[in-house]
């Protein structure tokens, strides 16, 4: 997963606004207790997040399990002169550091890959060990109803300027998952294009397991948002953002 996909990840999030989103967060570690200096990133993917949070002047440790999104983040991180990051190749479910931060994020669905309870309920104890007392937890899911009813069965063709996409989604709503089935043709410099397929796998968690595993760890003044807003966040939302404090 996420291994030739990786060159042609930025070119397919072209859409997103990384800029918008990374102000986001900002804004909301001012719930905070304790300022946020020293932030901890799970599935930094190919870092755009990370470079624009370490750009504000937050010291970053990023991690990923993907070495080929690992190996684009740090040529970004080096393109824009970027010291304040380290970078390391580790699951969210079992990373383990000798170190606490003020904040740990998630972005961009990261997860959602993550297979099942409790491999969530590890990725959470992970987070919990790795914040100072007061710290925050920052993360965003796509909803089951997002799933269910804009996801759904689609196929999605992307014509870019380096990359054809065909990106098929086959929904599994009896195991709540997603499988993403991508082709994409990627243009060489002689104009020829190399075909590469990957399958990809995203579970759906709804707000009550996210909340029973966060209360369970001892997670409190836990909030969900309506993704990039400050309203409630509910499981017919596209996507959730939750914020939560560690004691
Ligand atoms: C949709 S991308 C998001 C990347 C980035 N956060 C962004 O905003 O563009 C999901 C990323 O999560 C990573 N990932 C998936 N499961 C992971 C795990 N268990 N531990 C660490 N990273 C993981 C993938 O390798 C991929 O880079």
């Amino acid at each position: 997963m996420y291994e030739e996909f990786a060159q042609v990840y930025d070119e397919l999030m072209k859409e997103i606004d990384y800029s918008k989103w990374s102000e986001y967060l900002q804004r909301l570690f001012l719930n905070a207790p304790r300022e946020i200096k020293s932030i901890l990133e799970f599935g930094c993917g190919t870092g755009t997040i990370t470079c624009k949070l370490a750009q504000k002047g937050f010291t970053m440790t990023a991690v990923d399990l993907s070495e080929a999104m690992l190996t684009i983040a740090d040529e970004k991180a080096d393109g824009l002169g970027l010291k304040n990051i380290q970078f390391y190749l580790g699951d969210m479910s079992n990373f383990q550091i000798d170190q606490t931060y003020d904040a740990v994020i998630s972005c961009c669905d990261s997860v959602n890959y993550l297979p099942n309870l409790e491999a969530l309920q590890s990725f959470l104890v992970c987070s919990h060990d790795s914040l100072k007392s007061e710290g925050l937890l920052l993360f965003d899911v796509n909803t089951i109803s997002k799933y269910k009813n804009t996801i759904k069965d689609n196929t999605y063709i992307y014509d870019l300027d380096d990359v054809f996409c065909i990106w098929e989604n086959q929904p599994d709503l009896i195991k709540k998952e997603m499988h993403f089935n991508l082709t994409f043709f990627s243009k060489n410099s002689d104009e020829t294009y190399n075909r590469y397929e990957e399958t990809q796998t995203q579970h759906m968690y709804s707000i009550e397991d996210i909340n029973r595993c966060l209360t369970n760890i001892g997670f409190h003044k836990i909030k969900y948002f309506d993704f990039g807003t400050y309203m409630p966040g509910s499981n017919d939302g596209e996507r959730i953002q939750i914020v939560a404090e560690k004691k």
